[in-house]
Protein backbone atom coordinates (compact mmCIF):
# COMPACT_ATOMS: atom_id res chain seq x y z
CA UNK A 1 0.00 0.00 0.00
CA UNK A 2 2.91 2.48 1.28
CA UNK A 3 4.54 1.43 -2.27
CA UNK A 4 1.41 2.02 -4.42
CA UNK A 5 0.51 5.90 -2.79
CA UNK A 6 4.59 6.38 -3.42
CA UNK A 7 4.39 5.50 -6.61
CA UNK A 8 1.08 7.59 -7.02
CA UNK A 9 2.56 10.85 -5.60
CA UNK A 10 5.79 10.71 -7.47
CA UNK A 11 3.59 10.37 -11.02
CA UNK A 12 1.58 12.85 -9.90
CA UNK A 13 4.97 15.38 -8.88
CA UNK A 14 6.05 14.82 -12.39
CA UNK A 15 3.18 14.07 -14.46
CA UNK A 16 0.21 16.10 -13.90
CA UNK A 17 -1.43 19.47 -13.97
CA UNK A 18 -2.02 19.45 -10.24
CA UNK A 19 0.51 20.70 -8.14
CA UNK A 20 1.59 19.19 -4.76
CA UNK A 21 0.09 21.10 -2.64
CA UNK A 22 -3.24 20.06 -4.14
CA UNK A 23 -2.37 16.71 -2.93
CA UNK A 24 -4.67 15.76 -0.26
CA UNK A 25 -4.10 11.81 1.49
CA UNK A 26 -7.34 10.12 2.42
CA UNK A 27 -7.40 11.23 5.92
CA UNK A 28 -7.78 14.90 4.77
CA UNK A 29 -9.46 16.20 7.71
CA UNK A 30 -10.43 19.99 6.59
CA UNK A 31 -13.12 21.92 7.35
CA UNK A 32 -14.90 23.65 4.89
CA UNK A 33 -17.55 26.99 5.53
CA UNK A 34 -20.35 24.53 3.47
CA UNK A 35 -19.48 21.70 6.01
CA UNK A 36 -23.27 22.27 7.67
CA UNK A 37 -24.83 23.58 3.85
CA UNK A 38 -24.42 20.02 2.23
CA UNK A 39 -24.98 18.11 6.10
CA UNK A 40 -28.47 20.08 5.56
CA UNK A 41 -28.94 19.16 2.12
CA UNK A 42 -28.38 15.39 2.77
CA UNK A 43 -30.84 15.69 5.79
CA UNK A 44 -33.79 13.87 6.00
CA UNK A 45 -36.10 16.98 6.31
CA UNK A 46 -36.42 18.92 3.28
CA UNK A 47 -34.34 21.95 3.26
CA UNK A 48 -36.22 25.19 2.71
CA UNK A 49 -33.81 26.52 0.59
CA UNK A 50 -32.79 23.82 -1.78
CA UNK A 51 -35.55 22.29 -4.45
CA UNK A 52 -34.81 18.66 -4.99
CA UNK A 53 -34.78 17.87 -9.02
CA UNK A 54 -35.18 14.26 -9.35
CA UNK A 55 -32.62 12.57 -10.93
CA UNK A 56 -33.58 9.30 -13.22
CA UNK A 57 -32.33 5.74 -12.48
CA UNK A 58 -28.68 5.20 -13.11
CA UNK A 59 -27.38 2.15 -14.93
CA UNK A 60 -25.15 -0.21 -12.66
CA UNK A 61 -22.45 0.53 -14.69
CA UNK A 62 -22.73 4.54 -14.16
CA UNK A 63 -23.38 3.45 -10.21
CA UNK A 64 -20.18 1.65 -10.44
CA UNK A 65 -18.10 3.95 -12.23
CA UNK A 66 -19.55 6.76 -9.78
CA UNK A 67 -18.73 5.25 -6.77
CA UNK A 68 -14.89 5.28 -8.39
CA UNK A 69 -15.01 8.82 -9.50
CA UNK A 70 -16.48 10.21 -6.04
CA UNK A 71 -13.11 8.17 -4.03
CA UNK A 72 -11.16 9.43 -6.62
CA UNK A 73 -11.98 12.71 -5.92
CA UNK A 74 -12.16 12.72 -2.41
CA UNK A 75 -8.08 11.70 -3.19
CA UNK A 76 -7.89 14.33 -5.81
CA UNK A 77 -6.58 11.62 -8.10
CA UNK A 78 -8.80 11.34 -11.04
CA UNK A 79 -5.47 11.93 -13.01
CA UNK A 80 -2.67 9.17 -12.50
CA UNK A 81 -3.19 6.51 -12.86
CA UNK A 82 -5.55 8.06 -16.16
CA UNK A 83 -8.96 5.76 -15.22
CA UNK A 84 -11.62 8.65 -15.98
CA UNK A 85 -10.18 11.05 -18.32
CA UNK A 86 -9.02 10.15 -21.75
CA UNK A 87 -6.13 12.25 -22.21
CA UNK A 88 -6.06 11.31 -26.29
CA UNK A 89 -9.49 13.19 -26.87
CA UNK A 90 -7.95 16.02 -25.93
CA UNK A 91 -9.77 19.26 -27.41
CA UNK A 92 -10.60 22.81 -27.20
CA UNK A 93 -13.54 24.45 -25.58
CA UNK A 94 -14.85 27.27 -28.47
CA UNK A 95 -13.46 30.74 -28.06
CA UNK A 96 -15.64 34.12 -28.78
CA UNK A 97 -15.58 37.94 -29.66
CA UNK A 98 -12.56 37.20 -31.98
CA UNK A 99 -10.78 34.92 -29.42
CA UNK A 100 -11.16 37.01 -26.56
CA UNK A 101 -13.30 34.86 -24.95
CA UNK A 102 -12.19 31.77 -23.81
CA UNK A 103 -15.09 29.93 -21.79
CA UNK A 104 -12.39 27.33 -20.32
CA UNK A 105 -10.24 28.21 -17.17
CA UNK A 106 -6.89 28.22 -18.76
CA UNK A 107 -7.22 28.12 -22.64
CA UNK A 108 -5.17 24.20 -22.32
CA UNK A 109 -7.71 21.96 -24.00
CA UNK A 110 -10.61 20.12 -22.28
CA UNK A 111 -10.49 16.15 -21.37
CA UNK A 112 -13.36 13.94 -22.31
CA UNK A 113 -14.50 11.16 -19.70
CA UNK A 114 -12.89 7.96 -20.99
CA UNK A 115 -15.99 6.24 -22.99
CA UNK A 116 -15.80 3.00 -20.88
CA UNK A 117 -16.82 4.98 -17.46
CA UNK A 118 -19.97 6.14 -19.49
CA UNK A 119 -19.70 9.35 -17.31
CA UNK A 120 -19.46 12.30 -19.99
CA UNK A 121 -22.81 10.81 -20.75
CA UNK A 122 -24.47 10.83 -17.11
CA UNK A 123 -22.31 14.67 -16.57
CA UNK A 124 -24.17 15.48 -19.88
CA UNK A 125 -27.61 13.99 -18.68
CA UNK A 126 -27.12 16.99 -15.84
CA UNK A 127 -26.74 19.44 -18.10
CA UNK A 128 -29.45 18.58 -20.38
CA UNK A 129 -32.22 17.76 -17.06
CA UNK A 130 -31.64 21.45 -16.00
CA UNK A 131 -33.29 23.47 -18.72
CA UNK A 132 -36.63 21.29 -18.58
CA UNK A 133 -36.41 20.73 -14.68
CA UNK A 134 -36.64 24.81 -14.80
CA UNK A 135 -38.62 24.98 -17.19
CA UNK A 136 -36.08 26.73 -19.31
CA UNK A 137 -35.62 29.71 -16.55
CA UNK A 138 -32.13 28.21 -16.82
CA UNK A 139 -30.97 27.16 -20.76
CA UNK A 140 -27.52 26.19 -22.16
CA UNK A 141 -25.48 29.01 -23.32
CA UNK A 142 -22.56 30.56 -23.57
CA UNK A 143 -24.01 33.02 -21.47
CA UNK A 144 -25.83 30.79 -19.35
CA UNK A 145 -25.35 27.55 -18.34
CA UNK A 146 -22.25 26.03 -20.07
CA UNK A 147 -19.99 24.87 -16.80
CA UNK A 148 -19.92 23.59 -13.29
CA UNK A 149 -17.35 23.40 -10.52
CA UNK A 150 -16.39 19.65 -9.25
CA UNK A 151 -15.47 19.75 -5.53
CA UNK A 152 -14.46 17.27 -2.87
CA UNK A 153 -15.65 17.92 1.02
CA UNK A 154 -13.55 15.47 3.01
CA UNK A 155 -15.60 16.04 6.34
CA UNK A 156 -18.80 14.69 4.73
CA UNK A 157 -17.26 12.56 2.37
CA UNK A 158 -19.30 14.04 -0.06
CA UNK A 159 -18.00 14.99 -3.47
CA UNK A 160 -19.80 16.98 -6.00
CA UNK A 161 -20.77 20.00 -8.53
CA UNK A 162 -22.36 23.49 -8.40
CA UNK A 163 -23.85 24.22 -11.75
CA UNK A 164 -23.34 28.31 -12.16
CA UNK A 165 -26.52 29.29 -14.59
CA UNK A 166 -26.52 32.93 -15.80
CA UNK A 167 -23.21 33.24 -15.76
CA UNK A 168 -22.99 36.50 -18.48
CA UNK A 169 -26.17 38.57 -17.80
CA UNK A 170 -25.54 41.89 -20.38
CA UNK A 171 -24.51 45.02 -19.09
CA UNK A 172 -27.53 47.34 -17.96
CA UNK A 173 -27.17 50.63 -16.76
CA UNK A 174 -30.36 50.40 -14.56
CA UNK A 175 -30.33 46.32 -13.72
CA UNK A 176 -26.71 44.98 -14.13
CA UNK A 177 -24.38 47.92 -13.78
CA UNK A 178 -21.17 45.19 -14.05
CA UNK A 179 -18.19 45.02 -17.13
CA UNK A 180 -17.48 40.95 -16.56
CA UNK A 181 -15.10 41.08 -19.48
CA UNK A 182 -15.27 40.03 -23.25
CA UNK A 183 -17.60 37.05 -22.59
CA UNK A 184 -19.99 39.35 -21.62
CA UNK A 185 -20.21 41.18 -25.06
CA UNK A 186 -23.38 40.38 -27.19
CA UNK A 187 -25.20 38.83 -24.12
CA UNK A 188 -28.87 38.34 -24.64
CA UNK A 189 -29.55 37.24 -21.27
CA UNK A 190 -31.50 40.36 -19.34
CA UNK A 191 -30.71 40.45 -15.63
CA UNK A 192 -33.83 39.61 -13.41
CA UNK A 193 -33.50 39.64 -9.73
CA UNK A 194 -35.86 36.66 -8.67
CA UNK A 195 -34.08 34.62 -11.09
CA UNK A 196 -30.76 35.46 -10.31
CA UNK A 197 -31.33 34.14 -7.15
CA UNK A 198 -31.70 30.86 -8.00
CA UNK A 199 -28.63 30.33 -10.74
CA UNK A 200 -26.69 27.62 -8.65
CA UNK A 201 -27.52 24.22 -8.74
CA UNK A 202 -26.01 21.84 -6.45
CA UNK A 203 -25.56 17.80 -7.66
CA UNK A 204 -23.94 15.86 -4.70
CA UNK A 205 -22.71 12.36 -4.33
CA UNK A 206 -22.51 11.60 -0.61
CA UNK A 207 -20.53 8.89 1.53
CA UNK A 208 -23.40 6.27 0.55
CA UNK A 209 -22.99 6.59 -3.13
CA UNK A 210 -26.54 7.99 -3.17
CA UNK A 211 -26.74 10.97 -5.80
CA UNK A 212 -28.99 14.40 -5.27
CA UNK A 213 -29.67 17.03 -7.04
CA UNK A 214 -30.88 20.02 -6.00
CA UNK A 215 -31.84 24.01 -6.87
CA UNK A 216 -30.75 26.41 -4.32
CA UNK A 217 -32.47 29.61 -3.90
CA UNK A 218 -29.67 31.83 -2.31
CA UNK A 219 -32.50 34.08 -1.03
CA UNK A 220 -33.90 31.92 1.58
CA UNK A 221 -32.26 32.30 4.59
CA UNK A 222 -32.58 29.39 7.40
CA UNK A 223 -31.75 31.46 10.08
CA UNK A 224 -29.06 28.38 10.94
CA UNK A 225 -25.95 30.74 10.50
CA UNK A 226 -23.48 27.53 9.49
CA UNK A 227 -25.89 26.91 6.76
CA UNK A 228 -26.37 30.81 5.86
CA UNK A 229 -23.21 31.45 6.03
CA UNK A 230 -22.06 30.12 2.11
CA UNK A 231 -25.75 31.54 0.63
CA UNK A 232 -24.31 34.74 -0.83
CA UNK A 233 -26.38 37.62 -1.52
CA UNK A 234 -27.42 40.27 -4.53
CA UNK A 235 -27.11 40.90 -7.63
CA UNK A 236 -23.95 37.55 -8.36
CA UNK A 237 -25.40 35.25 -5.74
CA UNK A 238 -22.63 33.13 -6.20
CA UNK A 239 -22.00 29.72 -4.52
CA UNK A 240 -18.85 29.52 -4.25
CA UNK A 241 -17.32 25.98 -4.90
CA UNK A 242 -14.12 26.62 -2.69
CA UNK A 243 -16.41 27.60 0.30
CA UNK A 244 -17.88 23.95 -0.27
CA UNK A 245 -14.52 21.89 -0.44
CA UNK A 246 -11.35 21.41 -2.37
CA UNK A 247 -11.71 22.56 -5.83
CA UNK A 248 -10.77 19.55 -8.39
CA UNK A 249 -11.93 20.79 -11.83
CA UNK A 250 -14.36 22.21 -13.88
CA UNK A 251 -16.72 20.91 -16.30
CA UNK A 252 -18.04 22.70 -19.50
CA UNK A 253 -20.58 21.56 -21.28
CA UNK A 254 -22.60 23.71 -24.62
CA UNK A 255 -24.91 21.50 -26.37
CA UNK A 256 -23.27 20.13 -29.70
CA UNK A 257 -20.03 19.56 -27.94
CA UNK A 258 -18.87 16.93 -25.50
CA UNK A 259 -18.36 17.44 -22.05
CA UNK A 260 -14.91 18.43 -21.48
CA UNK A 261 -12.81 18.66 -17.78
CA UNK A 262 -10.42 20.46 -16.96
CA UNK A 263 -8.09 19.99 -13.68
CA UNK A 264 -6.70 21.99 -10.98
C1 LIG B 1 -5.05 6.72 -7.18
O1 LIG B 1 -5.91 5.83 -7.87
C2 LIG B 1 -5.34 4.58 -8.19
C3 LIG B 1 -6.39 3.74 -8.92
O2 LIG B 1 -6.92 4.42 -9.99
C4 LIG B 1 -4.87 3.86 -6.92
O3 LIG B 1 -4.19 2.68 -7.28
C5 LIG B 1 -3.95 4.76 -6.13
O4 LIG B 1 -3.63 4.14 -4.89
C6 LIG B 1 -4.62 6.10 -5.86
N1 LIG B 1 -3.73 6.97 -5.13
C7 LIG B 1 -4.11 7.63 -4.06
C8 LIG B 1 -3.08 8.50 -3.42
O5 LIG B 1 -5.23 7.56 -3.63
C1 LIG C 1 -28.87 33.81 -26.86
O1 LIG C 1 -27.54 33.49 -27.23
C2 LIG C 1 -27.26 32.11 -27.25
C3 LIG C 1 -25.75 31.95 -27.52
O2 LIG C 1 -25.38 32.58 -28.71
C4 LIG C 1 -28.12 31.41 -28.28
O3 LIG C 1 -27.87 30.01 -28.25
C5 LIG C 1 -29.59 31.66 -27.93
O4 LIG C 1 -30.41 31.11 -28.93
C6 LIG C 1 -29.86 33.14 -27.82
N1 LIG C 1 -31.21 33.32 -27.29
C7 LIG C 1 -32.06 34.16 -27.83
C8 LIG C 1 -33.41 34.23 -27.19
O5 LIG C 1 -31.78 34.85 -28.80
Amino acid sequence: MKTLVLVAITSTVFASPIPPSKFYSHADASTFPGDAFLRALASASAPTFAGKIPLPATSTTARRHLAEFRTATLALNITHPVRFLDESRQFQYPAFNNMQCELEKDGNGVLPFATDTTLGLYFEGLFQMIPIWTKDEIKLSRFDLFHAHLFANPRTKTAGLVFHAKEYPADDADTFPFNLGFCQLGSNLTFVDKVMRRRNIVWTIDAKDRTSLWWIDMGIKTGDQAVDEVTGGAPFYTLYEDSLGHVVADFYYLEGLSLGVSLY
